[in-house]
């Protein structure tokens, strides 16, 4: 609920979100979920959709599609969100319409965080139900947990325990999300196993339980990398389906990718939209995919590929920081010395590590020292 300033009410709880973050103008919030910022779009997509809509949902599971890959509601444009293979979405979305979970499977920076809370946005109204899943992690992360200072005071009672947001998802018909799935250790992560499946989640302290409600469903991300850490059993992988988000295909894809975000984010921090050139986006993409795919674009000279992950959202970073530079410390428009300072930080991680190949990257006009040359220090 939005309250302008000073009316706050004093009943208000002191664990209570509302407590905890006050009533501030709403455009002071680095950055509202999907469903704050997108309002507008979700409104007329369900204003105009008039296909079938499984229970609970907000949209029909063509207008979540519609949502996430752009297009028109009556005479509302509907931004992308994601820029990949349309089937892909359409077989996540189709798969949280039926009981069976969904894994986006890929490696950073594919956007696999980015579509479930956008998918959970379209479809519950609310992607804030996030578990982030850790090493460290236990069940109670995952179930519920207990307030301690009441379950000492009072014994166990529904006012003393504290539900999971998984649990509140079950309870609410709500989409929630586990991020970094294969993270959490393997028994933890098993504790899903009778929720997606019995799609019931027990307390026997108080020998009740939570039955989800329709609209439950779960979206897990997990990274191609993590493979092998806690690989998922097989019990839990036969409640999930897979769907791999793959790095984009050609060099123009990915240019338009970052093109999109990057002026999301400058328009967000006021930036000028000159702070980001086209030319400088294509440079970088280009060098994040050479350097990623280990040869040159054009197939003739080997790179060797750093171990640091080189993902469009790494792109997006560079560029993003390039124009900080440029604009604060520059003439405001971004040039290729602002660009290597960010490189430097995104794939020479150690020190001297690929200066050498780096200064090899051809340059615009084909020239060997690489139009980084002189501008990474060391280089
Ligand atoms: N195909 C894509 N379409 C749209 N945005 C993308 C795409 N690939 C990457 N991104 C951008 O990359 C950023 C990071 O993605 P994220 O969801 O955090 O990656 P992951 O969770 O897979 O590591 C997001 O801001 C997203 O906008
Ligand atoms: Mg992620």
């Amino acid at each position: 609920m939005k309250r302008s300033p000073g009316t706050g009410s004093a009943k208000t709880s002191a664990y209570t979100s509302e407590a905890l973050q006050p009533s501030v103008p709403d455009d002071t919030i680095i950055r509202p979920h999907a469903e704050t910022a997108y309002a507008h779009e979700l409104a007329a997509l369900a204003a105009t959709d008039d296909r079938p809509r499984p229970a609970s949902w907000r949209l029909s599971p063509w207008a979540v599609v519609t949502y996430l890959l752009g297009g028109k509601a009556g005479e509302t444009v509907i931004e992308p969100k994601y820029y990949g293979q349309r089937r892909l979405i359409e077989i996540a979305v189709a798969t949280l319409a039926t009981d069976r979970a969904l894994l986006l499977l890929g490696v950073p920076g594919t956007a696999k965080t980015w579509v479930s809370e956008h998918l959970a946005a379209a479809i519950s109204g609310d992607s804030t139900l996030l578990v982030q899943g850790t090493a460290g992690m236990n069940e109670e992360n995952l179930r519920y947990g207990w307030n301690y200072a009441r379950l000492l005071a009072e014994g166990p009672s529904e006012k003393a325990l504290v539900p999971s947001p998984v649990m509140n998802a079950l309870r609410d018909g709500k989409i929630v999300r586990v991020e970094e799935l294969t993270r959490i250790p393997a028994d933890v992560q098993d504790s899903l196993i009778t929720l997606l499946s019995e799609k019931t989640l027990p307390v026997p302290e108080l020998s009740t339980e939570v039955q989800a409600r329709r609209g439950f469903n779960l979206i897990a991300t997990s990274n191609d990398r993590d493979k092998g850490v806690n690989e998922l059993s097989a019990a839990l992988r036969r409640r999930f389906n897979t769907v791999v988000l793959p790095l984009p295909d050609s060099l123009d894809e990915e240019v338009t990718i970052v093109q999109n975000r990057v002026a999301a984010l400058g328009k967000s921090l006021e930036l000028p939209p000159e702070a980001a050139p086209l030319r400088e986006i294509q440079r970088l993409v280009t060098v994040f995919r050479e350097l990623r795919s280990g040869k040159t674009e054009d197939g003739r000279e080997k790179i060797k590929s750093p171990t640091a992950t080189l993902s469009t959202a790494e792109a997006i970073s560079v560029i993003h920081q390039g124009q900080s530079l440029a604009v604060h410390f520059g003439d405001g428009e971004l040039r290729a010395h602002d660009l290597a300072a960010g490189l430097s930080g995104a794939i020479i991680k150690r020190p001297g590590y690929g200066c050498r190949r780096l200064a090899g990257i051809p340059g615009d006009r084909g020239e060997k020292t690489g139009w980084l040359a002189g501008f990474v220090p060391g280089l």
